[in-house]
């Protein structure tokens, strides 16, 4: 059994714990903690979970907390997971691992230091069954070399407070890392370019806006990126291979026909489109964990979405390629 500790009850530490809770038995959420203590008293009674800490430092240094898993706001990711490192713990850590890569430079640090991986970052796409099998045919060389990624992002609504900026080190960050992923090559220059701006979303921030990758084989990956005001939470994919393409299927949904037309029911929120890429990641951690072992995205994986959302963020308004420059890849990693 694993005893975890969960900092940050808000919309996704809530579903974390209701899955550790209820769909893998080998794990059991025994502490959380939250900025504000009624959230985290709150959550503790839904789940019966025995103690509430007040910080998350607290959380992570109470002996009966074998394993942490960090789902406050992004500002606060990287102190925690350092805290959790130091203490010898396996982490896992929502996305984005820090909001910057020098931040995520520390955490590389820390764990080669210790010659031991102990982070997992929550790139839960790479365990969506559609975005697996896209996977499988790249690498079974069928379709050939892959040449190019047409992705796109659209939301619906985004928090108070957010920024362009926040477009690609929160939102696209999912795309960076899977897009990453399935080329199995980091990116070798990057670009964000500012489009027509959406007239329903003016609320201050870039929207739509368009990422342009090039990777270091000179594959080429466009991603549309609409946060806010689109009709659904609509993710698409698909890679140009020499010799065929693939497109990430769309979730299951049943076909309606009345009144002369036939429909097909979109989803709203993230939740419900990845429900199983989250409940297979996060059991695949715990049995991991369990194990001693981080086989998932790792504080490498981490840094490298962050080391291209710097890049980007400050290609903005420049209408050029800016190089992605990542440090060297320590043996722990390789
Ligand atoms: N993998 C995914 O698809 C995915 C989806 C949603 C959210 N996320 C990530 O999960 C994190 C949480 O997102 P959310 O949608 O649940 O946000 P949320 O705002 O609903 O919840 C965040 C919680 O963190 C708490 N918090 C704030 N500062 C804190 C601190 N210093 N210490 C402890 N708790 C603190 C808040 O009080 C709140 O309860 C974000 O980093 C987000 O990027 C990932």
């Amino acid at each position: 059994m694993l005893k975890i500790g969960v900092i940050g009850c808000g919309a996704i530490g809530k579903e974390h714990i209701r899955r550790l809770t209820h769909l893998i038995p080998a794990a059991e959420v025994v502490a959380c903690s939250d900025y504000f203590i009624e959230t985290a008293e709150e959550t503790a009674q839904l789940y019966g979970i025995k103690t509430v800490y007040k910080t998350g430092e607290e959380l992570i240094s109470a002996p009966e907390v074998e394993a942490i898993v960090i789902t406050s706001v992004d500002a606060t990711h990287a102190s925690y997971v350092l805290a959790a490192v130091r203490m010898g713990k396996q982490v896992f850590c929502e996305k984005p691992l820090a909001q910057t890569a020098d931040d995520c430079e520390k955490i590389i640090a820390k764990e080669v230091l210790q010659q031991r991986k102990l982070v997992q970052v929550g790139f839960m796409r790479r365990y969506d069954p559609g975005y697996a099998e896209m996977k499988r045919i790249i690498n079974s060389g069928e379709l050939g070399a892959p040449l190019m990624i047409h992705a796109c992002h659209r939301n619906v609504s985004q928090g108070k407070g957010f920024t362009s900026e926040m477009g690609i080190t929160n939102v696209a960050i999912h795309e960076l890392d899977i897009c990453r992923w399935l080329l199995g090559e980091e990116y070798k220059q990057a670009q964000v370019l500012k489009v027509r701006q959406s007239a329903c979303s003016a609320k201050g921030y870039d929207n739509p806006q368009i990422v342009l990758l090039e990777g270091e084989n000179g594959s080429r990956i466009d991603i549309e990126l609409q946060v806010a005001d689109a009709y659904g939470y609509d993710i698409q994919c698909q890679v140009v291979c020499e010799k065929g393409t693939i497109n990430l299927p769309d979730p299951t949904s049943v076909i309606m026909r009345s009144n002369a037309r036939c429909s097909v029911g979109l989803l709203t929120d993230w939740a419900d489109r990845f429900i199983e890429a989250y409940d297979i990641e996060l059991a695949e951690w715990v049995k991991n964990a369990l194990a001693g072992r981080v086989a998932g995205p790792s504080s490498w994986d981490g840094y490298a979405a962050c080391v291209v959302a710097d890049v980007l963020n400050r290609s903005r308004g420049k209408n050029e390629f800016l190089p992605v420059v990542m440090m060297d890849k320590p043996e722990l990693y390789k």
